[in-house]
């Protein structure tokens, strides 16, 4: 089959991780003989130094060219500090979530044996977990209008919105991948203050009857907040809105121990993006130290979740394990062994694939 890859390396570890990604890319299209072309296209601070915006034009040709979206990561300490920065990074991220319609964040969190001590929680919660966020990306509070000041600048608002169409497209995701796993579903909300989570929690409850084979549970954010680190192992698939999923996927990303390897994905209808979830990690960035295999697992997600290419990606995980077990690792989590270089561990990848 031929593929068309958009590659969006950003800033920060972004260029690094992609380039291992790449290399592992083009050993998979080898062995099962595919041609993949890439095309790539600058975001972020990198693209404000090129052009002052962080998502061009050009960029979004890219993407709507592709078939699949491989990216990095986005922002730069410049801007961090800067709440008055006319243009910023972040910026450019959520114009390519909406202007490239992927309102599906696909977050798993699953654990590696070899890495397992490494979680903050005790052995016998963290053993085992598996579960997966679906959180909304293109709506509410993230894009709800009115947002801004008053004219005093004194008082500053932000507006959560959601539709039920928001709502049900991003639930029946979540109801499909119960479904395949451990048919159960988990809707996050706020019902008992918000608004906009009772249509949330009422929009699902009206889907629940399409779906009999999957449970469907209905919790406070508040609530998950705390049963995500005592007992992770209870949830399977969770669906939630955009602010709950951006804080809950970043608790969710500590638990396994393996933060530097979680991949995930963002789809909607047409487009599908693929980025490790770590960011840029400024401080290592240009030091050849960063770990590859967020991105190269979130390639594999790639082959799977744009191509329906099972068999691929899981070659990809398969050489990402055989990686951990003979300790071809980034000093991240070579714990006194030998460190590889990032640019190594893409090498040793690529030729093991
Ligand atoms: C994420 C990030 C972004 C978000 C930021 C960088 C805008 O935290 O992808 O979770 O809040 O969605
Ligand atoms: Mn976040």
């Amino acid at each position: 089959m031929e593929m068309n890859i958009a590659l969006l390396p950003g800033d920060g570890i972004g260029p690094e991780v992609i380039a291992q990604a790449v290399k592992v890319v083009k050993a998979v299209g080898k062995k099962f003989g595919h041609t993949i072309n890439f095309e790539e296209a600058a975001v972020g601070a990198a693209a404000i130094d090129l052009t002052g915006n962080p998502y061009p034009d050009a960029t979004h040709e890219v993407c709507l060219r592709a078939d699949a979206v491989l990216f990095g990561a986005i922002g730069d300490p410049k801007y961090d500090n800067d709440p008055k920065a006319k243009v910023r990074p972040e910026q450019g991220l959520l114009e390519m979530r909406k202007k490239l319609g992927l309102f599906a964040n696909i977050r798993p969190t699953f654990t590696f044996p070899s890495l397992i001590h490494k979680s903050p929680l005790k052995l016998e919660r963290v053993e085992g977990v598996d579960f997966v966020f679906f959180r909304e990306l293109t709506g509410g509070i993230y894009f709800g209008e009115p947002r801004g000041r008053n004219e005093q600048g004194t008082k500053a608002f932000d507006t959560n919105v959601y539709t039920k169409e928001e709502i049900t497209r991003l639930a029946r995701m979540g109801f499909e991948a119960a479904q395949k796993r451990r048919k159960l579903l988990t809707c996050v909300d706020k019902a008992n203050v918000l608004a906009t989570s009772r249509l949330w929690r009422e929009t699902v409850q009206e889907l629940a009857p399409e779906y009999p084979d999957v449970k469907v549970e209905y919790e406070f954010v508040d609530a998950v907040a705390m049963r995500l680190i005592q007992w992770p192992k209870a949830y399977d698939v969770l669906i939630t809105e955009n602010l709950f999923g951006d804080i809950l996927t970043d608790e969710a990303s500590v638990i396994s121990g393996s933060m530097g390897l979680m991949p995930s994905a963002s789809v909607g209808i047409e487009n599908k993006l693929f980025e490790p979830i770590h960011g840029s990690y400024p401080q290592a960035a240009g030091k050849d130290i960063a770990n590859p295999l967020a991105t190269v697992l979130s390639a594999a997600m790639m082959f799977e979740y744009a191509f329906d290419m099972k068999a691929e990606a899981q070659a990809i995980s398969d050489v990402v394990n055989k990686s951990l077990s003979e300790g071809i690792v980034t000093e991240d989590i070579a714990e006194g062994a030998k460190a590889y270089k990032t640019s190594e561990v893409g090498d040793w990848l690529a030729e093991n694939v």
